[in-house]
């Protein structure tokens, strides 16, 4: 029986990821939960899993939860908050597994302890490679722990990887959807809304993640996150479209062969595939082959989407500019998502920030944080300069 703690387990992956567990219940037990701010949904997680420990955002929503549990007689869940909180049910004695799905740098601590606890680590949270990759993989190398990706295109690398030796591999292909505005011209950019860029043509996820394939940075996270995972250098990570989504990444060997993944697009698939390896195991997540009738592909519009050219540049500079680059993005998409500036807006943000954005290794994941807060204070003001005429003050102030 793998004991498992989900990290963001509200989320469109931890939902997923319990979605899973409930379908094995021989294999898989919830051992703790992290979440947010959904206590309705907690709560009811909480009910349905027993786990030992349940943390939340902070104070005030663990003891709404607290009292909401003694009220249905449910005593023997610790509710715990914060960074704090979220490290303990990462680093629980009785976890095996630890799948990191909070979204952005709120997860990066817990998953880093994870990793140094010597947990065994399924990592869908792209942020905390973007930023601290270096400082992850480091670690888990010392512990002698695989970290398995659950994104869907790296785990694709990790499978397809499997057909050769590191030493062997001449390059990987992401592929991309192209979000929703691969046929929009530029010159319609201007007046994208928000409905229209959280209108994906393939994947059901997080606000965050959906504006990001929208802008292609999300692909840019993924190259970073490929150059950290496997240790390649960002000329050795290729981006192609591929609206069909059917081959989620390809692995290129010297020898000219090109290995490809294919299934459906569902994150039940790869979240198993981490929870499992190195087994395989049966499921009913069946991809129809017979269905299949073209594949299309070609190559990303870097003017179109500047955020792509922008993930390369720090993927090669590294340190402090992929925090930058993380950070003044996480800041921008929130205020686009806000109706406070263009879409637009999202590039020239992080472009400005990364351009003052001190270079660097990173020594810590304390200073990967003092320079998270930095930058976002950063992106902030730049937001204001920008902020739209009569847009609602939001949450970026
Ligand atoms: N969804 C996908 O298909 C997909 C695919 C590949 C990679 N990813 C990556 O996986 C991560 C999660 O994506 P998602 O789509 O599942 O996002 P999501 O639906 O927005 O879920 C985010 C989760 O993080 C929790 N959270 C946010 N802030 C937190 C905090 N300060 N402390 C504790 N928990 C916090 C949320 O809790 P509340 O909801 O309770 O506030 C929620 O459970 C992201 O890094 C994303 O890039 C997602």
């Amino acid at each position: 029986m793998k004991r498992i703690a989900i990290l963001g387990s509200t989320g469109s992956i931890g939902r997923s990821t319990l979605s899973v567990v409930e379908s094995y219940p021989d294999r898989f037990q919830i051992a703790t939960l992290a979440a947010g701010n959904n206590t309705e949904l907690a709560f009811e997680q909480a009910v349905r899993w027993k786990p030992r420990i349940l943390s939340l955002a902070n104070e005030q929503h663990a003891a709404a939860l607290r009292a909401r549990l003694r009220a249905a007689g449910i005593s023997e869940i610790e509710v715990v908050h914060g960074a704090p909180g979220t490290i303990q049910v990462a680093t629980h004695p009785e976890v095996d597994f630890v799948v990191s799905a909070i979204v952005g740098v709120s997860g990066l601590e817990a998953t880093y302890e994870a990793v140094r606890a010597g947990k065994t680590v399924g990592l869908a949270n792209k942020e905390c490679l973007v930023v601290a990759g270096e400082l992850i993989t480091a670690e888990a190398k010392k512990q002698g722990k695989p970290l398995l990706p659950i994104d869907s295109e790296h785990n694709a690398v990790h499978q397809c990887l499997r057909g050769g030796r590191m030493e062997e591999v001449a390059r990987v292909w992401l592929t991309a959807s192209g979000g929703p505005f691969l046929h929009t011209p530029k010159s319609q950019f201007a007046s994208i809304t928000v409905q229209q860029a959280l209108n994906h043509p393939t994947w059901k996820m997080g606000k965050r993640i959906t504006i990001d394939s929208a802008t292609l940075m999300n692909k840019g996270f993924e190259v970073i996150e490929a150059c950290r995972l496997f240790h390649l250098p960002p000329e050795r990570v290729q981006v192609i479209v591929h609206p069909q989504s059917t081959i989620h990444s390809l692995v290129e060997f010297v020898d000219g062969s090109i290995l490809a993944q294919i299934s459906v697009t569902d994150m039940r698939l790869p979240i198993l595939y981490a929870l499992t390896y190195p087994e395989r195991i049966p499921s009913d997540l069946r991809f129809s082959i017979n269905d299949l009738r073209r594949l299309d592909f070609c190559p990303p519009d870097l003017d179109k989407f500047p955020c792509l050219a922008l993930a390369y540049e720090a993927a090669a500079t590294g340190g402090a500019k992929t925090i930058a680059l993380n950070a003044a993005d996480e800041v921008a998409v929130a205020a686009f998502l806000d109706e406070q500036i263009d879409f637009q807006d999202i590039p020239r943000i992080i472009e400005e920030v990364m351009a003052v954005a001190p270079a660097g290794r990173l020594e810590s994941i304390q200073k990967v944080l003092t320079l998270d807060t930095e930058a976002r204070l950063l992106a902030s003001a730049m937001v204001k300069k920008r902020r739209r005429k009569g847009s609602p003050i939001g949450a970026i102030s």
